[in-house]
């Protein structure tokens, strides 16, 4: 069995559900937004929040990949700062848990968090981030041992508010031979780092994922073009359109690949747990297009819960249905 290993933010998310918005009033956050905050504001917050009644999950994007990988069956593992408190500790156990094996660094700054308050009827989201220690790891923290033996390494585009820090990464990954892969993560994040982007994808990254508002930061097309551009800068390229489905390029390769039936509630989840199922579907040397069905299968699971948490009965129904699509794919 191949293994995989992923870099990110490791954040935990700290979900409240408000009866209104009166919370969020009083601490200035516009309704469905997304800020960063400081540790002051940010302790404040949560400390509010523990009065309504807070949910921790374990989170962050590659974290979400990794520990998906790793429910497949895969061998996988995360690197990640965290602060020496309760918080970096529930990240670490829980990863754990999933049968991820951690290299968990600790920074001076308290854990990474991000604070979701969802509230009024169609359960809108706002987010106040706190980054925390997630954003002190270094160039240096990283040792090519942590590396060896792996021979996929997963980077999610949050990181890029560290350049040199991704760079050393893949510099690694690279001389331990690993297949490299990226998540754009966020229009936004791409269209500020547009030339480093460019760089990592050319000269590093072998399989880009990216969704339609992503690959049009990077390429300035839309998505079928976006593909076909994405393609010619590294091996294989995926650009995503959520319900509508996505696309993989390889090459002159090329597969659109429908989503799958579901029926959603919480869109959340569904760029990481696709990425998982794909690459777990690569590392096991299944076609393209497999790759992309098994990545719509699982990310289909997603969409039909609140959170980036798979219930049990869906994870078996979905490793069922990704078994017999691999066994109709493999030669007797
Ligand atoms: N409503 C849906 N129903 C079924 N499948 C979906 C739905 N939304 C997303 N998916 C599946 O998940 C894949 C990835 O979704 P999407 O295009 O939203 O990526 P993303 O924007 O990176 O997601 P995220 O917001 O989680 O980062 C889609 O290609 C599709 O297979
Ligand atoms: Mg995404």
């Amino acid at each position: 069995m191949k293994t995989i290993l992923g870099i990110g933010n490791a954040l935990t998310d700290i979900l409240a559900v408000l009866k209104d918005d009166t919370f969020l009033k009083e601490y200035h956050l516009p309704k469905g937004s997304m800020q960063h905050v400081d540790m002051a504001t940010g302790d404040k917050i949560w400390n509010a929040l523990k009065e309504v009644g807070v949910k921790y999950v374990p989170g962050g994007s590659a974290a979400n990949t990794i520990t998906c990988t790793s429910i497949f069956g895969m061998p996988s593992g995360y690197i990640g700062k965290i602060g020496n408190d309760d918080l970096g500790h529930l990240f670490k156990s829980t990863l754990e848990q999933y049968g991820v094996t951690t290299t968990m660094l600790y920074g001076t700054k308290s854990s990474g968090r991000c604070m979701v308050f969802i509230t009024g009827a169609n359960a809108e989201r706002t987010f106040a981030d706190y980054m925390g220690s997630a954003l002190e790891m270094v160039p240096e923290d990283l040792k090519p041992e942590y590396f060896k033996g792996y021979d996929y390494f997963h980077i999610e585009g949050y990181l890029v508010q560290n350049q040199d820090l991704i760079l050393r990464a893949v510099q690694m990954a690279k001389e331990a031979g690993c297949i490299i892969s990226i998540d754009m993560a966020s229009y936004n994040v791409v269209e500020s780092n547009e030339a480093f982007f460019h760089n990592l994808v050319e000269n590093y990254v072998d399989i880009v994922f990216a969704n339609e508002t992503e690959a049009k930061s990077f390429t300035k097309k839309e998505p079928r073009e976006a593909l076909k551009d994405l393609a010619r800068q590294c091996r294989i390229a995926v650009v995503k359109v959520g319900k509508d489905g996505s696309m993989v390029q390889s090459g002159e390769e090329y597969h659109f690949i429908p989503a799958w039936p579901a029926a959603t509630i919480d869109a959340t989840g569904a760029g990481d747990t696709y990425a998982a199922g794909f690459l777990y579907a690569h590392s096991l040397g299944m076609p393209l297009m497999v790759c992309g069905e098994i990545g719509s299968i699982i990310a289909a699971k997603v969409v039909e819960v609140i959170g980036t948490k798979i219930d049990v009965p869906r994870w078996k129904a979905a490793k069922q249905e990704i078994r017999e699509l691999i066994a109709a794919n493999t030669p007797q």
